[in-house]
């Protein structure tokens, strides 16, 4: 998306690859609203660093940056031994799927990137593939979120106010983002709407990269607590909730996304408001069978306890909020039941969640 920093305006991928570098250009995600900055990683262990340590998260971006790290890793490789590249290659794919358990993102895409590197014969041959194939995983994540966009718009109209809970929007995907889409699509169309950021607590992705990303795009926006949610719905200030998902079940249904998501799905349906989830086929997981075996990351205790922020000196600064003899818990996701979600808006068209699985081909399922 376009970003426009001291009156200068240039467009930017959240993921990009410097081939010659060997290295996986990524946004410092934790710097914003406060810093843009562009680091680089040299090489898959600190690529797998980033998408723990969160410099890159949200499920589209940590999926471009798995399928850059595996390239990354695989063209580091020397030699010509197939049985050592591949030994290397399943260390590299460990590594970076390991990074964050949730989001099934990282491992569909490299899968992909898997599938392609098959196709080569030589060491040198696969390693090329690899890059080809991260690029087109890329590009593909890009394509899914425009779509997205023109399908999900029909469903704006002038006037709404939309919830949207976290950051699935271009800095959560390679660019344009899944549940912002719509928006930008929408607002592309001239249409007027308005829309609420739950701050998402703790870590703040709706206060600090949805609001600013709106505003980057001059989206009217406001932020608003988590817990202030059902209240706006009692009140009829919400018409529409868009959400992403960092992994939806294509054969129930279920949708995993950020923490808090699962409660907003209970109010929209209480207050019969519209809840929608939006993603790319790359969140699909067809093999899980049960919304009961995702795995929900567990973060450390202190995002809860307290809160990064940035100083009056202008420095990014960590301060305790809670009580100090306190431990917290802290699951990053939540699972949404099926019969809570209006429809799934993907790069094929709006599905209700009972669809998926018949629409699956359509959907990029690969038996
Ligand atoms: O922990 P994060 O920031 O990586 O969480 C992912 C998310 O941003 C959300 O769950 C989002 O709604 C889905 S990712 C497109």
């Amino acid at each position: 998306m376009n970003v426009t920093l001291r009156g200068r305006t240039e467009h930017f991928r959240t993921v990009a690859f410097d081939a010659q570098k060997n290295s996986v250009l990524l946004i410092e995600q934790r710097l914003l609203p406060h810093e843009f900055k562009i680091i680089g990683t040299k090489d898959f262990r600190e690529t797998a660093r980033a998408i723990s340590d969160m410099i890159v998260r949200g499920a589209g971006a940590i999926g471009a940056t798995a399928a850059y790290g595996l390239a990354q890793g695989a063209r580091a490789f020397r030699g010509g031994d197939l049985k050592k590249f591949s030994a290397h290659v399943d260390l590299v794919f460990k590594t970076l799927a390991a990074a964050r358990p949730t989001a099934v993102d990282p491992v569909n895409a490299m899968n992909d990137v898997r599938r392609e590197m098959a196709c080569g014969e030589t060491v040198a041959e696969k390693q090329s593939l690899a890059l080809a194939a991260a690029e087109e995983f890329a590009n593909e994540d890009a394509r899914h979120c425009e779509e997205i966009g023109r399908h999900g718009a029909k469903l704006i109209r002038n006037g709404m106010k939309i919830l949207t809970h976290c950051n699935a929007g271009w800095l959560a995907f390679v660019d344009t983002g899944s549940a912002t889409a719509p928006m930008y699509a929408a607002q592309a169309q001239g249409k007027n709407f308005h829309v609420f950021c739950d701050e998402t607590r703790p870590r703040s992705q709706g206060a600090t990269l949805t609001a600013w990303e709106l505003a980057q795009q001059k989206i009217s926006h406001q932020i608003i607590a988590d817990n202030a949610a059902g209240h706006l719905m009692q009140r009829g200030e919400i018409d529409l909730v868009i959400v992403g998902s960092d992994r939806v079940l294509g054969r129930t249904g279920e949708v995993a996304n950020k923490i808090g998501t699962y409660t907003k799905a209970v109010l929209a349906a209480r207050h019969k408001i519209p809840f929608y989830v939006a993603i790319p086929c790359s969140t699909i997981d067809w093999k899980m069978k049960r919304g009961d075996d995702i795995p929900i990351e567990e973060r450390h205790e202190n995002e809860v306890l307290g809160a990064w922020g940035i100083n009056t000196r202008g420095q990014r600064e960590y301060l305790r909020v809670a009580n100090p003899t306190s431990s917290a818990r802290n699951p990053g996701f939540d699972v949404t039941p099926a019969e809570l979600i209006t429809g799934i808006i993907t790069p094929a068209g709006i599905f209700k969640t009972s669809e998926v699985w018949k629409r699956r081909r359509k959907l990029g399922f690969v038996d």
